[in-house]
């Protein structure tokens, strides 16, 4: 009752009203926190406060209050409280969007209100063309196939088996997976999709073991990687002599120590691995496991780098919140990131990154993806 009659009065008297004299920009987070996707809601969440809590949430004297809100892997709810957190609290961004269709939902949201979307776990390719406000700091479905494609068929890999979960990043990686590793000389002689929700893998992998092929390339998104690999084992398809290799959404760092020593030797390709050797990493993951008791993985680092680009635009366009001006300011940017130097390209709103192709090991008693090649630099094509 006395905050409305403040507000009536300030409107009344043409003061700033309660929200304004406070100065904050407010930041929608939405993000799986229930549901079997819950743990890419916590790592994009837990990047993007380590961001905040290492450099200071306030900006150009204002400061940043994130407001992080559950959609439960639903698209429907997701765009529903985008457009709640739009009109009622008047965010200034929306970030977050740790599955494609969640990004997608959104998009008309952001398009129509011009607020900027700053996608911070999604991969599909064609996400940041569905709004020109959309932003990409995760990664690109086209990009994380690059080094595994090349890498195959020069390591005795001619025949190979896809898999793939059945949605838009999953049908995209099959088709960017699939022309680069033919271009290369490789042939693939069946690909398999399998459900997004709940996935059953055991007749599936009667298929790959009824093939005999030299290689499956796997992509599931984060967090199932672990109930893959116990199925490929319980198969016995570990013994098969048919080799694995995937994106490195399989052997996500979140996940790896629990997939235990089958993953030893498994190969793929990736933007993030908690390994990367570099002083900005290294001080990056142990902070990030102070504070919340768990490794990063490539959600995490998004929801960081997410939460930097916020910061980094805010500071230039001086604390201004139009959609516009910050779009303008992300368009460009280039920083260092825990998984290496990146920047926004500023024809696509997509990430530019390197792209490495990783070799799990134990290393110091524990399991990790250890990089040892790189791609500079990759663009969306
Ligand atoms: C996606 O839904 O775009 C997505 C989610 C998790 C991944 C990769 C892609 O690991």
């Amino acid at each position: 009752m006395r905050a409305m009659f403040a507000a009536i009065l300030a409107a009344f008297l043409n003061l700033p009203g309660p929200s304004q004299a406070q100065e904050a920009v407010k930041v929608g987070l939405l993000l799986p926190l229930t549901g079997p996707f819950a743990p890419t809601g916590r790592q994009i969440e837990a990047g993007a406060r380590l961001y905040l809590a290492q450099h200071g949430n306030t900006v150009a004297g204002k400061k940043i209050e994130l407001i992080v809100r559950d959609d439960g892997n639903v698209a429907d709810n997701t765009k529903r409280i985008a457009q709640e957190l739009v009109v009622n609290e008047k965010v200034a961004i929306l970030a977050g969007f740790g599955l494609t269709p969640l990004a997608l939902a959104t998009a008309p949201i952001s398009a129509e209100a011009k607020v900027p979307q700053v996608i911070m776990g999604a991969a599909t390719a064609i996400i940041p063309d569905r709004s020109p406000y959309i932003v990409r700091t995760s990664m690109v479905t086209s990009q994380i196939t690059v080094g595994i494609a090349d890498w195959a068929p020069k390591n005795g890999i001619k025949r190979l088996v896809t898999l793939v979960t059945d949605y838009a990043p999953g049908v995209d990686i099959e088709k960017a997976f699939s022309e680069r590793f033919k271009a290369s000389g490789g042939e693939v002689i069946e690909q398999i999709r399998v459900p997004l929700a709940n996935p059953d893998f055991a007749p599936f992998l009667q298929r790959v073991a009824d093939a005999k092929p030299d290689a499956l390339f796997v992509f599931v998104p984060a967090g199932v990687g672990a109930n893959f690999m116990r199925q490929f084992v319980e198969r016995g398809l570990d013994k098969s002599g048919i080799r694995l290799i995937g994106t490195g959404d399989m052997t996500d760092d979140d996940i790896l120590n629990q997939i235990g020593d089958v993953a030893l030797g498994l190969t793929t390709s990736h933007h993030y691995s908690a390994a990367h050797p570099s002083a900005l990493n290294k001080s990056f993951v142990e902070a990030f496991k102070k504070a919340n008791n768990m490794r990063p993985n490539f959600m995490g680092v998004g929801g960081y780098d997410g939460m930097a680009l916020i910061v980094k635009a805010l500071e230039k366009t001086r604390g201004s919140t139009n959609g516009d001006e910050l779009v303008a300011a992300m368009k460009g940017m280039a920083w260092e990131s825990p998984r290496g130097p990146i920047s926004i390209d500023p024809a696509t709103r997509d990430i530019v990154q390197n792209i490495y192709v990783r070799k799990v090991e134990r290393v110091g008693g524990e399991l990790y993806n250890v990089e040892f090649a790189t791609f500079e630099a990759v663009k969306k094509p």
